[in-house]
């Protein structure tokens, strides 16, 4: 057996037949698949899904569940569905990272539909094959992990909903109904800005908004706002070197970046989401669109227009022509307009003024 191959597996005990049975946990899986990495203040057990690795996220974050050990057999408790987050590498600066989120979503204990932070705890149940490509480079590059290697991780409660780019893409390259648009924008994204300014309330800017972190719960028809795993205090030193999601991302950051954080990242990315979900999964871009070969040059073109009024912004974009004339296109190229001068600061009114668009839509 090789030393990686010897790491492979979560050591962490599994749960008996029994007590998934007591806990309320689909037996029918294999119960070896669960493992109990640790505990909260009262006294549940956090439970890791060894087979719920969430597959598109860089970092490794897996699903769970907080069981109540103690109910009597019988009367099986609901588990609770949670997520169970990781840092995206072995650099102890991205354990602050992780540190962060959990600081952050503290703050934010008061706001509905955000994650709620539960627990914190360090497990040994690497798996470097499926936990991440950092990782997996980092041992391949000869580091050899101490023993026992302990790797913080963070337990946040599930937030409920589909996840806004899943409806893009079902629509890919159509553009939305009237009636669709009017949902939309009077619903997703002014549900959205709404959680938006309360989380700008407390002093936080969120700085990854994209369609993937805004959950639409259909029953309830809601909308909820994950992943604060990027975020940061108003007028924090902005951080170099760490983005968001770069088509969704102000691009000042690559070429001027501000002195101090600023709501208005938020605004950029809130109007590039309506963008994309109101073009069926595009990308919001200017003119000719050629050098948009490399990431770099994907910003450069955009950081180009940063003079232009809303109007020729419009005209030179590739919003769907369909939609070029409406009071819709105008708001959100004032939104994510390349120069920050130019934005919206209020989160509040943004989200009335979605609101109100969404209506008047339908
Ligand atoms: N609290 C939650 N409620 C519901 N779904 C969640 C929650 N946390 C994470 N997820 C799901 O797991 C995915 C990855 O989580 P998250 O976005 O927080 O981590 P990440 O490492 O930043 O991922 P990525 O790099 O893809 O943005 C999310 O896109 C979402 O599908
Ligand atoms: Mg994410």
């Amino acid at each position: 057996m090789t030393y990686l191959q010897s790491y492979i597996g979560f050591s962490a005990p599994s749960l008996s037949v029994t007590a998934c049975r007591r806990a309320g946990l689909p037996i029918w899986r294999n119960p070896d698949n669960y493992r109990i990495i640790g505990d909260t203040n009262n006294r549940r057990l956090v439970v890791l899904d060894v087979e719920g690795r969430i597959k598109h996220g860089n970092a490794p974050a897996y699903r769970g569940f907080l069981i109540s050990p103690e109910t009597p057999l019988g009367h099986p408790c609901q588990p609770e569905p949670i997520f169970i987050k990781f840092p995206h590498g072995p650099e102890i600066g991205l354990y602050e990272w992780l540190e962060k989120e959990k600081e952050t979503l503290t703050t934010l204990i008061d706001i509905p539909r955000v994650p709620r932070f539960l627990a914190a705890g360090q497990a040994d149940i690497i798996e470097y094959q499926r936990f991440g490509q950092d990782w997996h480079d980092w041992l391949k590059n000869g580091n050899q992990p101490p023993y026992p290697y302990k790797i913080p991780f963070i337990v946040i409660s599930s937030v409920n909903g589909t996840a806004m780019n899943a409806f893009s893409d079902q629509t890919l390259k159509f553009v939305p109904s009237r009636q669709r648009l009017g949902w939309l924008t009077g619903t997703v994204l002014a549900g959205a800005a709404e959680l938006l300014a309360r989380v700008h309330d407390h002093g936080i800017i969120h700085r990854d908004l994209k369609p993937a972190h805004i959950l639409y719960d259909q029953e309830e028809q809601i909308v909820g706002l994950i992943d604060f795993g990027s975020s940061t205090r108003i007028a924090d030193r902005p951080i170099n070197g760490h983005f968001g999601t770069l088509a969704f991302f102000p691009p000042e950051y690559v070429f001027e970046p501000p002195e101090k954080e600023d709501p208005r990242i938020d605004a950029y990315s809130i109007g590039s989401t309506a963008f994309t979900l109101a073009s069926g999964g595009g990308h919001i871009n200017y003119g000719e669109r050629l050098p948009v070969d490399t990431v770099y040059n994907f910003v450069e073109n955009i950081w180009a227009y940063r003079s232009a009024g809303v109007a020729e912004l419009i005209k030179e974009s590739n919003l769907p022509a369909e939609l070029k004339e409406t009071s819709f296109a105008r708001y959100i190229f004032q939104l994510m307009h390349p120069d920050i001068n130019q934005r919206p600061i209020n989160m509040r009114e943004i989200a009335d003024n979605f609101r109100r668009i969404g209506t008047e839509l339908g």
